[in-house]
């Protein structure tokens, strides 16, 4: 059943734990309910805010408007002309998707383990992790165009995937509601182990060939040691992208700091890690307000309790500044502020 709640606390819809509330909170269940709420919001003059679990959000203060979030449910496995297909409603946690592959011999979803959120959100942010991005695996986004309420559907290139990317942040946001991913896995396991820590671990576990589900264990054990628990500590994961810089802004701060991490995206780009610049401006494990940085990853802004979207923002700003400061790089949110 379609739920449709007036003047709703969104409290338990965010995981950075900000007590805000919505005017209206429609979600839907099936195709037929996505069209109902696409009419409803259409037809309204107050603005919109799709939500997947809202582990990616912060809410600045109430939200003066429509929310919607969808709940289809499902995870249908197939085979088409030998490619495993599997078809997952919008609304299924991401993780139960990975876990199911896991268990049932479906393969490139490992290195994916744990990331917070929905279905839905996968194909818009692009969520990714140690070395791994939801397009690698994603073969087809079905939705419903809020304006029209057609069903529509589009394959991976149609999408424009790029690190943390996708059309649907760009020309297509707010068009459409998600109601079905299908993503594509592979019949024999092709670990990926190179990054960051991950062959470290494993020999920590003296093994030398991990199973799907061992390599799972270990994402999960490296993701738990680093980020904090949202049903602890409100955050939302890494609050800010990794900058991309040219090469001679690369080149003056590799002078500069020998000892900076940093990854090749091509021969005239590179990626640095905000939260090393974080850390080295010395925000690392502090406060401001009732906002902090997390104290293993400077990456990841926390609630240290009480804390309004405003303490966030606040904290945020700082940090932006400092960096700005300190490197001459602009680092921008990874979050969705609303
Ligand atoms: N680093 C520091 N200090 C810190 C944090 C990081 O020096 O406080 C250094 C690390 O030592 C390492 C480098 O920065 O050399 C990168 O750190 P890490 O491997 O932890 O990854 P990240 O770049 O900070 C990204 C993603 C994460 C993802 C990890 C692992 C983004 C914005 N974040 O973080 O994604 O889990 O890589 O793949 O790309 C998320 O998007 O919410 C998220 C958690």
């Amino acid at each position: 059943m379609m739920k449709d709640y007036k003047d709703y606390s969104l409290l338990n819809h965010n995981t950075f734990g900000i007590d805000a509330k919505c005017n209206r909170f429609l979600e839907y269940s099936s195709v037929d309910e996505a069209q109902k709420v696409s009419e409803v919001i259409s037809n309204d003059n107050l603005p919109f805010l799709i939500i997947g679990c809202g582990s990616n959000l912060l809410l600045k203060s109430n939200y003066k408007g429509n929310v919607v979030h969808s709940d289809i449910r499902g995870i249908v496995a197939s085979s088409v002309n030998g490619e495993n297909l599997l078809r997952c409603g919008s609304g299924e946690v991401f993780d139960d998707v990975v876990a199911y592959c896991v268990e049932h011999g479906y393969y490139g979803t490992e290195n994916l383990s744990l990331i917070p959120g929905e279905v839905g959100a996968s194909a818009i942010q692009n969520i990714g992790a140690y070395g791994a991005e939801a397009k690698d695996i994603i073969a087809k986004v079905e939705a419903v165009e809020i304006s029209t309420g057609n069903i529509v559907e589009f394959n991976n290139v149609d999408c424009e995937y790029k690190y943390r990317q996708s059309k649907f942040k760009n020309e297509w946001k707010d068009k459409y509601l998600i109601t079905y991913v299908t993503y594509k896995l592979d019949n024999t396991f092709k670990p990926k182990l190179d990054y960051g820590n991950i062959r470290a671990k494993l020999a920590e576990k003296n093994i030398s060939e991990p199973t799907a589900k061992e390599l799972r264990d270990i994402i999960i054990e490296i993701r738990n040691a680093k980020l904090p628990d949202p049903k602890v500590t409100g955050n939302a994961g890494s609050f800010f992208m990794n900058p991309i810089v040219g090469f001679d802004k690369f080149k003056e701060l590799h002078e500069k700091y020998p000892n900076m991490p940093y990854y090749e995206v091509s021969k005239t780009s590179y990626k640095i890690p905000a939260g090393w610049m974080i850390e080295q401006c010395g925000w690392k494990g502090k406060r401001l307000g009732n906002a902090g940085v997390h104290e293993k990853q400077a990456l990841v802004l926390i609630n240290c309790g009480g804390a309004t979207g405003q303490d966030i923002i606040k904290l945020c700003e700082t940090i932006r500044h400092d960096v700005l400061d300190k490197f001459g790089i602009e680092i921008n949110p990874e979050v969705n502020i609303r």
